[in-house]
Order: structure tokens, then sequence, then C-alpha cells
């Protein structure tokens, strides 16, 4: 069967450095971190940042998050042409996907991200003055619903559907759960059965098992890699050789460790020095995880102020597995 394999979007986690990573094991669609697409109208220049797309990345999708129609079309349109204030993209995006999820208080009190749940006329509405700003696809990505006694994924994907959408990727959880078990697929399954466009099914996918199972369950057309990715972005390599019949071969621990290094070089390249070595540091103490010596490791390179710092205890932790 086929079916597609994508990267969630992650704030402080799917910038370039880890699409880059992603992209090479597989993975055949990655999306940025949420871009506020506020920020945009007022010409924000740390989100320029967040709306770089190198040439080395593959296909990427930008996240755009907001509540306003007009401007969120302004930030599509922007994003679109590449035309964002100091963006610097070497390569379009190749969609434009609108968060409907985060659970973020200081986002959803804004009417923003999961809280848009709450009002499926406006979803529609958002929908369709993006599509009607960019040429790209447009996709949506939901979660359950608002909270238990408000599942109401359906709504929302049949309003979305309703102004334009070309995909909706649906998170089996509720704003109340965040990012706790269980994730409901059967909400998923609902979905796909109401709407004509694919549906990507998201929550708690962290091996090609239960890839398969997300996708026996709800007859998807795709399945979204979030938090198991962190630190493993073979998950890609192991679900695509699963899907196309071929073996895959785990990594040995120095391999990991050898990709963490890259990871720091790709960070510090991308980022520069100060904000690459802090934003390398989570990732580290993810690469390192279930290997011997990793909490003392981690505990160290959460302190590392510089580049070559961090190498030399990545390199002291490798000789020591
Ligand atoms: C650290 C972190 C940051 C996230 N940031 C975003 C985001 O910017 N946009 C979004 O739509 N979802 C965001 N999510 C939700 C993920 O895209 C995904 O829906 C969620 O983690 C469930 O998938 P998983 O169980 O595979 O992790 C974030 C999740 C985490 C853990």
């Amino acid at each position: 069967m086929s079916y597609e394999i994508l990267l969630a979007p992650m704030a402080g986690v799917t910038d370039h450095a880890f699409r880059v990573l992603c992209h090479r094991m597989g993975c055949d669609r990655t999306v940025s971190e949420m871009i506020s697409a506020k920020a945009i109208h007022y010409k924000d220049e740390k989100t320029a940042t967040l709306a770089r797309i190198r040439a080395d990345e593959g296909s990427v999708v930008l996240q755009i998050f907001g509540a306003e129609p007009e401007i969120m079309a302004e930030a599509a349109d922007l994003l679109t042409r590449g035309a964002y204030h100091g963006c610097q993209s070497e390569t379009a995006p190749m969609g434009i996907d609108i968060n409907m999820g985060c659970p973020m208080k200081k986002i959803t009190s804004n009417g923003e991200g999961s809280a848009l749940m709450k009002n499926p006329a406006l979803i529609e509405k958002i929908v369709r003055s993006v599509k009607s700003a960019t040429p790209l696809p447009v996709s949506v990505k939901l979660r359950a619903g608002w909270d238990d006694t408000s599942v109401n994924a359906v709504e929302c994907a049949l309003a979305a559907e309703a102004g334009g959408a070309d995909l909706v990727a649906v998170h089996g959880r509720t704003r109340e759960q965040l990012y706790r078990p269980p994730v409901d697929r059967s909400v998923i399954a609902a979905v796909k059965r109401a709407v004509k466009v694919p549906v990507i099914a998201n929550g708690g996918i962290d091996s090609a098992t239960s890839a398969a199972e997300m996708l026996a369950e709800t007859g998807a057309d795709g399945v979204m890699i979030g938090q198991a990715a962190e630190g493993n972005p073979w998950l890609f390599a192991e679900l695509a050789a699963a899907r196309d019949g071929k073996s895959y071969t785990p990594p040995t621990w120095e391999e990991r460790m050898l990709l963490a290094i890259e990871h720091i070089h790709l960070l510090v390249e991308d980022k520069g020095e100060f904000i690459g070595i802090r934003e390398a540091r989570r990732h580290m103490g993810h690469h390192c995880k279930g290997m011997p010596g990793a909490t003392a490791y981690r505990d160290a390179v959460c302190k590392a102020e510089t580049a070559s710092e961090m190498l030399r205890l990545t390199e002291e932790f490798m000789q020591g597995l």
C-alpha cells in the first residue's frame, strides 16, 4: 500500500536542521514550526528565520497560525512568494498549513490554534481566505476536538473542506489531553469517512507497527510523526522500508551519535553558535536516549556554551559506548 510519511510541525524542533535529517531518512514531507501570521503582518524580523527553507530539505510545508482571515491570507501570500521581509529562502514551500491544534493558552486565548475548533464557521472563512491568496495546496491540522465533551473534528474537517482545503491532518487527541494518551483513532477514521480530500493520521506513532495499525484502523492516506522522531530521524527510514517492502537495520549507538554531531553542525551553521548550541542541548538529550551514561552526558551537554565544548563532550561520550 502506498501512503505518505510526514514529519509533524513542532515548535522548537522542526527547524531547517531537523528537517534536513528527516528528509534524508526518507520522510516524504516535513512541516515547519508554526509561524505567526500576525508577526508576518508586523514584519517581525525573527519570524523570517522560521520561514526560511533551504535547498537541501526536500518538500517543506510552512505552517501559519492566527484567527483573522485577511491576516492569514496576507501571510500565505508572502510566504508563497518568498517575499517576506528578510526570509532568504532558497526554494519555495510546497504547501501552506493552518494550525488548528496548538493547545497553549497564550495562543488559544487569542482564539488561535485549537481555539479555532470552537468556531467551524470561522475555519471555513480562514481556509477560503488563505486559498484565495495562494496557488499552493492548503491544509489544516486539527485535533480530535477541544475536550471530550466536544469532539468535533468531523465538523471542523467538513468546514475546512467547504472552504477549499486540499488536505486535513488529524491529531487524535483533544486540546484538554495535550500530548497524553490515549490517541483516539476512531475520530480520525470518522474524518476519513466524512471528507473527500486526503486525511493524514497523527498521534502516538512510534514504529512501523504502530503506523500500520493507525493506517488499518483509520483508512488514512498517510501518517504524521511528532515526538517519536526526536532523537530518532531513523524512524522515517523504518517506516519507509516497511511501506516499500524493504529491510531495515536499526542504527548502532555510534551511528546515532554521529548523526547527533551532524545535527550540532547544521544548527550552528544555520543559526550561529550562540543560538545553535542552546537549541542543540534539547536535541542531544534525545539523541542519547537509552545509551549507557546518557544521564551524565545530558547533564553536561546542557551546560555547554560553545560548539567545541559540545562536540568534545559528545566525542567523549561516544568513546564510552
Ligand atoms: C514540542 C512540540 C511542539 C509542537 N509544535 C506544534 C506546532 O508548531 N504546530 C502544530 O500544529 N503542532 C505542534 N505540535 C503537535 C505535533 O505536531 C503533533 O500533533 C503531536 O505531537 C502529536 O503527534 P505525536 O504523538 O506523534 O507526537 C507540537 C508538539 C510538540 C511535542
